[in-house]
């Protein structure tokens, strides 16, 4: 019998994680099958749908919204990442114990390091939002060497709080929050992790903030060349990206935690990738 894993969300028909991991198996030559299910509106559709996962055998899970936090309360022990996020998107079932993990942030930082090839070393990096994308990406960044992040946000508060509450484990990192219009100086990876991309919009970010070679990261994916993305170019941002890579970046840490082996992405990053234009 194959080993089982899955998705759970609501909704879930759009995943693409089965078809990521299918693809792992296959070039990784692991016996295992990976599903699709939607644990439902209801509040507690995602505890019934991991009981009943588990009762199956099933192995591990990778979860999307709604269920991040759900699934980090359902368990037993979870890594600094997924509490400090205040989310899990991964968990594994190990005799009868719930491990939760949160790859989401550390998927990003490969995608930028490895894949887009920018060592965050030393950089300058501002963060668009203060949502919950942002909050599982801020520690990952630091512990990259990112030498100072400012999180900027409509809701400049929010920003603020989010800021000094992870300031104190970001290491070396200067970490600071606040408003669009309280920018200052230029960053040379600039990410929006704000849900704008969703609804057509582009936050307010001036053209000052891009620096001279600037990487200019939108999270979304598939949406091709974003109004966020489109209006860095116009800014002189030199590279784009938007958030395939780290899609299926968080998927391969999440099948080299469950598997004990580290997939090889390039064929899963060719299948998704939308041309940005
Ligand atoms: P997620 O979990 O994806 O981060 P979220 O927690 O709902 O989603 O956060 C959405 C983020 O996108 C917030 O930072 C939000 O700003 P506010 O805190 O001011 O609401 C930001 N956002 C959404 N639409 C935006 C827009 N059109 N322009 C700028 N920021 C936007």
């Amino acid at each position: 019998m194959p080993d089982r894993y899955a998705v759970i969300g609501h909704p879930i028909a759009h995943s693409k994680s089965p078809l990521i991991h299918g693809l792992f198996a296959q070039a990784a030559g692991q016996d295992m099958v990976y599903e699709a299910i939607d644990g439902g509106a209801g509040a507690d559709g995602f505890a019934r749908a991991l009981a009943a996962f588990r009762a199956a055998g099933g192995r591990g899970l990778n979860v999307t919204l709604p269920f991040k936090l759900a699934a980090l309360q359902a368990a037993d022990a979870a890594s600094d990442d997924a509490r400090l996020a205040g989310a899990a998107n991964a968990l594994r079932f190990d005799g009868g114990r719930i491990e939760a993990r949160n790859f989401d942030g550390i998927g990003l930082v490969r995608d930028i390091e490895v894949n887009l090839r920018r060592p965050l070393q030393g950089q300058a990096v501002l963060v668009l939002g203060a949502g919950g994308a942002t909050r599982g990406a801020l520690l990952p960044l630091a512990r990259a060497g990112a030498a100072r992040i400012v999180v900027a946000n409509r809701t400049a508060d929010k920003a603020a709080a989010l800021a000094a509450e992870l300031a104190p484990h970001a290491g070396a990192c200067a970490l600071n929050g606040g408003g669009f219009d309280a920018l200052q100086g230029a960053f040379d990876v600039v990410i929006n992790a704000t849900s704008a991309s969703l609804s057509g919009a582009a936050p307010p970010v001036p053209a000052s903030a891009f620096a001279p070679g600037a990487l200019a990261y939108d999270m979304v994916y598939g949406k091709g060349l974003t109004p966020f993305l489109r209006a860095a170019q116009q800014a002189g941002a030199a590279q784009v990206a938007d958030g395939v890579g780290m899609l299926v970046e968080q998927a391969a840490e999440a099948f080299a935690w469950w598997r004990g082996v580290r997939p090889d992405t390039r064929a899963a990053l060719a299948r998704l990738t939308v041309p940005l234009a």
